[in-house]
This record gives structure tokens, C-alpha cells and sequence, in this order.
């Protein structure tokens, strides 16, 4: 089958199998041009392995220091006439590579949420790697089924106490407008933060704990945004903020608990804002993102996932003094985001961004590029015209 993007709002509905492929090699030359990451993780866990930061992440402990993986995600494999998930394709991508390299790699596609996936991760580690010294949390999930009461928790991205209005841009048609977002009711904060809250990452830390499957010194790390003041009231102060401050408590509680087994530790590492299939759904979010890119690209400060996770891993996470805390404990390898001619210069374009102007002022183009780069499309030296097999199994 010949197989082109059909992007549908926020989505892309079809992934190009060789295309991911070429990706997840990408990622790991740049992380393999870095050198090897000193005493890094040798048996890690990733929880939301096959895109985005997750995936960076699986690719930086396997290829910055000879790490062991085992990847959780949920993909749809490939039916009859339809291509299989990004995630898919990448996780295939990424299982190859690592295998070829002499490095174990090994892949549970479910849903992390539940008992059934955590107990199958948990007999995996058991039986193939012994314990693990490290356990990414990059869950993005729009929903997740309670294990304990099978209520179904559903995420809204929405702002809290008052209605939000802002401009947005339509990535996929161009076009820039004011949008309006309801605040979320008692219950859409109460299910975002079940969802994307820390409840689950304490559950899988517990398990693995109870099960003696965490080496003596293991650390975990799971992922939050905080950005600039444009963006608060959708993000750090909306619903999603509220579940991020529930994954900063679940990281203390962690944090608390590893430091018993063998001095390790847990925290929260703030990352850049990035095209990711998550981010993209987030209303404004796109918008600050093209501009933001404009900007970095400009002063040379640009970074995808895989240079944000590369740099977490060797400068802060394995840093022989250990990671650079904030005043709340974060990790903060969103700091050259964040750096204030920066956000100045954010400051100074976002009022002046219009439908017309949308491609001089902002990087709309870079943004579109790299939301099809998320699904295999676009990477040089692959034949989008030539006969394509989508369906790949997990090796
Ligand atoms: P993503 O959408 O690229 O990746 C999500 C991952 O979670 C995928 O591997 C997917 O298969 C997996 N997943 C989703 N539901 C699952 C389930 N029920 N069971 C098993 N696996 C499941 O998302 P992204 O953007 O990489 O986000 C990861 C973390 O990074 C999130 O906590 C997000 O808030 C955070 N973050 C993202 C930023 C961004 O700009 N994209 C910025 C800073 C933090």
C-alpha cells in the first residue's frame, strides 16, 4: 500500500512504517554522537514508551549507556486496510535497532492502567532482568479505567474557575482565532487528575517495590510543563496543572520510599514545550509552540524530545553531583525555554499574530513538519511514492 498523511484536526490517521523507522534512527544518532552516558541506568522500565518523551527517554538508557529496556505503551497494531499506530512502528523501530546493538528490549502493548499490564510487566522484569534501577513515567492518556472500582476517568484540558479566552491556531488549515474554553466542573478536575494525576505511577512504584524488583539506588522520573503566563490559565493553572501538582505529590511520596531502598530518588523533570500527539490536542498550546520554535531555532537554542532527554539523562539525572533542583525539587530542563528574552520575545509576537501573518512571524512550517515527522512522514531518504508493508510485528 502507498501511504500518505491524512490529517484529520489534530491527528494524522495514517504512519508511514519505514518513515517511523527512519525516526526512531534519528534519535538514536543523535544520541549515540553524544558519547555514552557515565554510570547511567543498565535495567530500566519505561511506562509510556513508543512516543514522545517516553520514547526519548528508552532511547537515550539504551544507546547513552547499554541500558536494558522494557517499554509499556498502548498501539494499535495494523488492521486489513489500516496502517498500525506511530507508536507502533517505533517500538518495532526502536525493538530492532536495540536487539541488533546486543541490548535487551522488550515490549508490553496494554493498557498501564491496569492490574493485568502491571502484573505482566512485573513477571517480565522477574524472569528476564532480575530488578530495574530505573523507571520512567511518561503516561499521556486521554482517559484511564480505575483498576480498584473500574470507574472511567476522562481527562479534560480546561481551565479552572473562569472561562478562558485566547487566540488558537488551526495547525492543520492556518488559520488563527479567539477561542473561548468553559472552566471545568468539580468532577472534569477530579477525572484529570485520576488521569494524569500520580496515582497510577505510586501504584506501579508500589508493586514493583512489594515485588523486590527495585535495585538497591533505583531512581524514577515522570514528566510535567509548567511555560510562560500565555499559556497558565489552559495549562499550569487549568486541569492539566492540577494533575501535574498530584504527580509532584506522588514524586515525594516516591521519593521517600526510594531513598529507603539503597538512597534513591524520584522527581519531576520540567520539559520543553514539543510537538508531541499529546500536545497537539491542547488548545493555544500549538500556537505558543510555533512561536516558541521561531525564536529558538533563531538564537540556536532549539531542542527536540530526544536532545531534552539526552541532556536530562547526562547533565542532570546521572550528573556525578546528582540533578540541579528548583526551589520546589524539579528538575528544570525547560531553562532555555524559559529564559526571559525568550519568553520577551513570545510576549511580543503573540499579540500580533493574525491568520495572514501566521507564516512570517511564527514557525507554523517547522511545526507542521515535526507533526508529521511524528508519524513517519517527511524523513529524508524514505520513498513515499514506493509500495509500503504496513503490517509489522513486534519482533
Ligand atoms: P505522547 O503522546 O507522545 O506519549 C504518550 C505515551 O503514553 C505513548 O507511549 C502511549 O502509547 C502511552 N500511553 C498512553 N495511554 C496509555 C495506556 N493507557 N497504557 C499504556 N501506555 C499508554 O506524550 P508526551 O508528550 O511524550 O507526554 C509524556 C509526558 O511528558 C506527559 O506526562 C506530558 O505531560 C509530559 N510533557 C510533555 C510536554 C510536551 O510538550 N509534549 C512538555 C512537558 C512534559
Amino acid at each position: 500500500m502507498i501511504i500518505k498523511p491524512k490529517v484529520r484536526g489534530f491527528v494524522c490517521v495514517t504512519a508511514h512504517p519505514a518513515g517511523c523507522a527512519a525516526h526512531v534512527d534519528e534519535w538514536i544518532s543523535h544520541v549515540k554522537s553524544k558519547g555514552s552516558i557515565p554510570n547511567g541506568p543498565r535495567k530500566v522500565l519505561v511506562i509510556g514508551a513508543s512516543t514522545g518523551y517516553g520514547l526519548a527517554s528508552r532511547i537515550t538508557a539504551a544507546f547513552g549507556s547499554g541500558a536494558g529496556t522494557l517499554g509499556i505503551f498502548y498501539e494499535r497494531p495494523s488492521e486489513e486496510v489500516r496502517t498500525a499506530t506511530p507508536g507502533w512502528y517505533n517500538s518495532v523501530g526502536f525493538t530492532r535497532a536495540a536487539r541488533a546493538a546486543g541490548l535487551y528490549a522488550q515490549n508490553i502493548n496494554g493498557d498501564a492502567f491496569s492490574n493485568e499490564i502491571k502484573a505482566q510487566a512485573l513477571e517480565a522484569i522477574r524472569r528476564d532482568m532480575g530488578q530495574v534501577d530505573l523507571v520512567v513515567y511518561s503516561l499521556a492518556s486521554p482517559r484511564r479505567v480505575h483498576p480498584g472500582n473500574g470507574a472511567v476517568h476522562k481527562s479534560a484540558l480546561k481551565p479552572v474557575g473562569a472561562p478562558y479566552t485566547n487566540k488558537t491556531v488551526d495547525t492543520d488549515k492556518g488559520v488563527v482565532s479567539s477561542v473561548t474554553i468553559e472552566p471545568a466542573n468539580e468532577q472534569e478536575i477530579a477525572d484529570t487528575i485520576a488521569v494524569m494525576g500520580g496515582e497510577d505511577w505510586e501504584m506501579w512504584i508500589n508493586a514493583l517495590a512489594d515485588a523486590g524488583l527495585l535495585a538497591p539506588g533505583a531512581q524514577s522520573v515522570a514528566y510535567s510543563y509548567i511555560g510562560p503566563a500565555v499559556t497558565w490559565a489552559i495549562y499550569k493553572n487549568g486541569t492539566i496543572g492540577l494533575a501535574k501538582n498530584d504527580l509532584e505529590r506522588a514524586a515525594r511520596n516516591i521519593d521517600s520510599l526510594l531513598k529507603l531502598n539503597g538512597g534513591g530518588r524520584a522527581f519531576i523533570s520540567v520539559n520543553k514545550a514539543l510537538v508531541t500527539q499529546a500536545s497537539s490536542a491542547i488548545p493555544v498550546v500549538p500556537l505558543y509552540i510555533s512561536i516558541l520554535y521561531k525564536i529558538m531555532k533563531a538564537n540556536g537554542t532549539h531542542e527536540g524530545c530526544i536532545e531534552q532527554m539526552q541532556r536530562m539523562f547526562s547533565t542532570q539525572m546521572y550528573a556525578p553531583g546528582g540533578p540541579g533542583f528548583d526551589e520546589s525539587g524539579r528538575v528544570r530542563v525547560d531553562n532555555l525555554e524559559m529564559r526571559p528574552e525568550v519568553q520577551a520575545s513570545v510576549a511580543k509576537i503573540w499579540p500580533e499574530v493574525t491568520t495572514e501573518n501566521l507564516a512570517a512571524l511564527t514557525d507554523i512550517a517547522g511545526y507542521r513538519s515535526e507533526f508529521l515527522k511524528l508519524f513517519g512522514f517527511g524523513m529524508a531518504g524514505v520513498d513515499y511514492d514506493a509500495e509500503a508493508e504496513p503490517h509489522v510485528p513486534m519482533p
